[in-house]
């Protein structure tokens, strides 16, 4: 079809990126997907490849291309694999959306060249702002890239900032649901386990994402991304704690207006409103009864019990190479979590103990973050072992 939207999902594979398709496979007539990329679940991949048909996909490892090209290659579709893969896979010719599904700092080479091709470009992976968000936006404005959030509180100040004038706008106020052991003491969250920790109160997504929910890290790493995707000052951003996950955030402007973006706590919306903006499409959800949740309340976050907010604040203030070491040692320290070689309590732990180790320095190319990225995963590395011992 000639108006059809030709769509590259990373991150297929995922929680986001399995929602993408859910809406994709409602809307045929509008989206047409070109390219799919997973990374270790080969399986699902090949089912998305069946039903999706498009031409290219990609995954992580030469192992697995090698094992599995023949299959793709007979479905019609050429497999690509590693990051060379998912850099090509991004800036492929007559593609107008490119939907940034990866988990972690691995999707900013892949969004960074979406964004140097001119795309629109769909962005659920923080971490690629939260390391780079001046050379993403730099390169945006340059390449005249669209970026849409996809994440629910961004997606919401984009929704309330629609139409209204930058220097009316006093301040963003991003909610947070406080995940599952907002009422624990810092004592009682040490003994926390994994399963604890992936039972997340209102929302269903991935693993790290998650973990970084129950530690709050995820909120400190959305003040960055919004630092940098709605060119604010972090002292113009604040976060509340807002239980029922309904209202998504909100934006205060100079009249005392505050604006707020409400809705059921499922991801398909803010997926379909980026890939349909400026429209809206009439989506299968579950509708908020505003008077059977009757009471929306909202509290001011605990930066003692949960200090990774505290240090995301820090590093969205600071820049330079902070945000990135930041990043670095929780992806980090959550996948030791994960793999239960520390407990929950010892994710903070490693990340300050590393934060504090790296000295403060400008980061304004590419080079510097994955020079500095790789430093801190070497301290974290370190830090995971100390942990692990004691
Ligand atoms: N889930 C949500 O509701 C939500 C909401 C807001 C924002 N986000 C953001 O969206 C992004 C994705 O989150 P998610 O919850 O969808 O994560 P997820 O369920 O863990 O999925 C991650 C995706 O990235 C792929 N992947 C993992 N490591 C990779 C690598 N090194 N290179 C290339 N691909 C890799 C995975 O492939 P395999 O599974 O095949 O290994 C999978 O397709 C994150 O940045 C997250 O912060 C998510």
């Amino acid at each position: 079809m000639a108006d059809q939207k030709r769509l590259v999902i990373l991150g297929s594979t995922g929680s986001i990126g399995r929602n993408t398709l859910k809406i994709v496979e409602a809307y045929k007539e509008r989206y047409q997907v070109v390219g799919l990329g997973g990374a270790r679940n080969v399986e699902l991949l090949l089912e998305q490849v069946k039903r999706f048909r498009p031409q290219y996909s990609c995954l992580l490892y030469e192992e697995d291309y090698s094992t599995f090209k023949d299959e793709f290659e007979r479905l019609g579709c050429q497999l690509l694999w590693g990051k060379d893969g998912y850099r090509r896979l991004a800036a492929l010719d007559g593609v107008d959306t490119v939907v940034s599904a990866m988990v972690g700092a691995a999707g900013l080479l892949p969004t960074l060249s979406a964004v140097e091709s001119g795309k629109c470009v769909a962005l659920a992976n923080k971490e690629s702002l939260v390391v780079a968000g001046h050379i993403v936006m730099a390169s945006a404005r340059k390449h005249g890239a669209k970026i849409l959030p996809v994440d629910s509180e961004h997606s919401a100040i984009f929704q309330c900032l629609n139409g209204e004038k930058r220097e009316t706008l006093r301040c963003l106020i991003l909610t947070a649901s406080g995940g599952p052991f907002w009422e624990l003491s810092k004592e009682a969250m040490d003994e926390v386990g994994v399963d604890d920790a992936l039972r997340h109160p209102n929302w269903s997504m991935g693993a790290k994402i998650t973990i970084d929910s129950a530690t709050m890290m995820n909120k400190g790493l959305e003040v960055i991304e919004a630092r940098w995707l709605f060119d604010v000052e972090v002292d113009k951003i604040k976060v509340l704690v807002h239980r029922q996950s309904i209202v998504h955030s909100m934006v205060e402007f100079v009249d005392g207006a505050i604006m707020a973006q409400l809705g059921s706590p499922d991801m398909r919306i803010p997926i379909a409103y980026a890939l349909s903006w400026p429209e809206r499409l009439d989506l299968d959800v579950e509708r908020i009864s505003l008077t059977k949740i009757a009471e929306l309340t909202f509290e001011e976050p605990d930066f003692g019990r949960f200090p990774l907010l505290a240090l995301g604040f820090e590093a969205a203030q600071r820049g330079g190479n902070v945000p990135v070491v930041l990043n670095a040692a929780n992806e980090m320290a959550v996948e030791a979590f994960l793999r239960r070689e520390i407990g929950f309590g010892a994710i903070w732990r490693v990340v300050e103990m590393v934060t504090k180790r790296i000295e403060f320095s400008p980061c304004d190319s590419i080079e510097e973050v994955q020079y500095w990225d790789g430093i801190a995963r070497l301290y974290a590395e370190e830090a995971i072992r100390k942990e692990d011992k004691g």
